[in-house]
């Protein structure tokens, strides 16, 4: 079995995730980020996780574009879905379904949030702006649910 893990990020965190799943995975795993545009044969791989992070409710545009470009093929395969984010509980659930589309969550054989972590270093002044505002945090802050990658990662061994 061959894996693609294809995800967007902003600051780095979905990348550390997508790092972690990897070292979970029984199979042989490409990873790419998306933003790079390099080309991909999505006929290679028998299994493709895709994910990314949420800002202000919106995952990536190159996961969206990546999805909406290859939806057909992407139905064809053995899918798993992560979302990298802050919120919590529906919030969560909402945004997971605001942004992928419903045909590829029912066929995905594990949906997960994996958290998400505030790192003020990467944030522009807006970004920090935003955030103090919204979610009252001042400082660094890391919240990745690394159950969730493990149970995300058995899902997909089993
Ligand atoms: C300006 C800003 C807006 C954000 N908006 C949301 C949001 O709408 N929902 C959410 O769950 N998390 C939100 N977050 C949290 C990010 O999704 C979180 O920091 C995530 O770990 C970033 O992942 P990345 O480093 O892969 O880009 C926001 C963060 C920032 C800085």
């Amino acid at each position: 079995m061959k894996t693609l893990i294809a995800y967007g990020t902003k600051h780095g965190c979905s990348q550390k995730c997508a790092m972690e799943l990897s070292r979970e995975l029984k199979d042989k795993i490409e990873i790419v980020n998306l933003r790079d545009k390099i080309n991909i044969d999505l006929s290679k791989y028998d299994r493709v996780v895709l994910g990314g992070s949420v800002y202000i409710g919106r995952i990536q545009k190159e996961v969206t574009d990546f999805i909406s470009g290859n939806l057909e093929e992407l139905l064809k395969k053995e899918i798993g879905l992560f979302i990298c984010g802050m919120q919590e509980n529906d919030m969560i659930k909402k945004e997971i379904n605001e942004n992928f589309p419903a045909e590829l969550i029912n066929k995905a054989k594990t949906v997960k949030h994996f958290g998400g972590e505030f790192n003020f270093n990467k944030m522009n002044f807006m970004e920090k702006v935003i955030v103090k505002k919204v979610s009252k945090v001042t400082s660094d802050k890391s919240d990745i649910l690394h159950d969730n990658i493990k149970k995300f990662a058995m899902d997909l061994n089993s």
